[in-house]
């Protein structure tokens, strides 16, 4: 089956979607990017992920190449494109194209790339007995608030994390707070509180984050932004949060269980709740109708 790209606002096979080698992306992670989940048509929380893209952007000295409209309407079309209802959308945008030097001479004309591929979603022996992490210290730049597309850090960690068999490695701040993971943000249960890094340079703010933390007062959770560790007394459960795992109990870290070792209460009935507004938004195109 062939999928669609979308190059600079053209459509392309997958196969003939390409870019310059001397784009900056591929020379110097020079970019920004977003990953949005569609469903059915309906796309979950788009302006706040094309906020943030513009956030990361200008962070970096760059202007989205469209207002954001016009931009929902590439990602849009991009979905129509291709054949999965659910969706994930990766959306990159880099500084463009010049002869390798770290300052490019000039004003460049930045290169915009969208996909769709199938949304995955957690297997299902992962719902059942919830995912693992592992523990490694913060190596990564001091900017993670920005979604820069220098991801290999990231790399590293997950495949240390999937050398030891687990699917996450958690970022340990030089007290041993967790910060979040390579790909998730992390939340704790502590004293029956919803608790999680607060937003600062060490942690993207996650829009799968905002959501849980929203979801969760209206359950009635108090939710507490504060560093955390994991041999806090009380911890009784941990979860993470993506576009791509919407909220995920997390049981093992480090070879050790969490709480009880299974996917605990809250984190359940978090998950139950996310997956409603989810479903809500696919059947109805408004996630508040659950
Ligand atoms: C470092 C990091 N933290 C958190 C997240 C979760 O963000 P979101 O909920 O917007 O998918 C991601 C997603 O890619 C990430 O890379």
């Amino acid at each position: 089956m062939t999928l669609t790209a979308c190059v600079n606002g053209r459509f392309l096979p997958l196969e003939q979607a390409t870019v310059h080698i001397e784009d900056r992306g591929f020379q110097f992670a020079d970019g920004v990017y977003e990953v949005v989940a569609c469903l059915n048509g309906h796309f979950l929380d788009m302006d706040a992920h094309l906020a943030r893209l513009e956030r990361s952007a200008a962070a970096i000295d760059l202007l989205l190449p469209c207002p954001r409209e016009e931009l929902a309407g590439i990602v849009e079309e991009t979905w129509r494109r291709n054949p999965f209802a659910d969706a994930m959308i990766y959306i990159q945008l880099t500084r463009g194209v010049a002869p390798r030097a770290h300052l490019p001479a000039g004003e460049l004309v930045p290169t915009l790339v969208v996909t769709s591929r199938e949304l995955p979603s957690p297997s299902p022996e992962k719902l059942e007995h919830g995912a693992t992490a592992i523990t490694l210290e913060d190596f990564r730049w001091k900017r993670c608030d920005i979604k820069s597309i220098a991801l290999l850090a990231s790399v590293m960690g997950k495949r240390e994390a999937a050398r030891r068999g687990a699917d996450e490695a958690f970022w340990l701040d030089a007290e041993g707070h967790v910060l979040e993971g390579c790909s998730t943000n992390v939340f704790a249960i502590i004293a029956g509180h919803l608790v999680t890094h607060p937003l600062d340079h060490q942690v993207l703010g996650g829009i799968t984050r905002a959501m849980l933390i929203r979801l969760a007062r209206e359950a009635g959770l108090e939710v507490e932004e504060r560093p955390w560790s994991l041999d806090e007394a009380d911890l009784t459960e941990c979860m993470l949060t993506s576009t791509t795992n919407a909220v995920l109990p997390v049981c093992r870290v480090d070879d050790t269980p969490v709480g009880e070792g299974a996917p605990g209460p809250v984190a359940l009935v978090l998950r139950q709740r996310m997956l409603q507004a989810m479903d809500a938004l696919r059947e109805t195109g408004n996630r508040n109708a659950a």
